[in-house]
């Protein structure tokens, strides 16, 4: 079982470049998911690192279309990306000291914060986005 599945009701942008990007995230996500259910600690601290260096790719490519098309919500949403990689980070070095686990409440956190983000925050720069040619 997936613990995250893209369908173009809930998720969809219609911005193509940032759609593919959220399913890459979600495989991602779902990978690390399921080496959680495994308790595989070396494959999760690669898809961790994976998930997280994806993230910020992501988050980066929204920022720089945002900014190309001058979206007059960016710095708010750059706000937004900015807290939750300052949480991967933090979660990222105390997994990799040994102090922390990752579980499936961590992976159930990311699940809900990307439910919440992509329709109630990416849904907002699509129409901007569109306008100035950025699909
Ligand atoms: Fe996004
Ligand atoms: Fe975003």
């Amino acid at each position: 079982m997936s613990l995250i599945t893209w369908t173009p009701e809930q998720f969809a942008t219609n911005v193509v470049t940032h759609d593919n990007e959220h399913k890459h995230l979600f495989n991602l996500l779902n990978e690390l998911h399921r080496n959680v259910g495994k308790n595989e600690r070396s494959a999760i601290g690669a898809s961790l690192d994976g998930l997280i260096a994806y993230v910020v790719e992501h988050f980066s490519s929204e920022e720089k279309n945002m900014a190309a098309a001058g979206y007059a919500a960016l710095d708010q949403h750059k706000l937004e990306h900015a807290k939750l990689v300052q949480t991967c980070a933090d979660l990222q070095a105390k997994f990799h000291a040994g102090a922390a686990e990752i579980s499936e409440q961590t992976t159930a956190f990311l699940r809900d914060w990307l439910i919440e983000h992509i329709p109630k925050v990416d849904f907002k720069y699509a129409p901007t986005l569109s306008a100035n040619g950025i699909h």
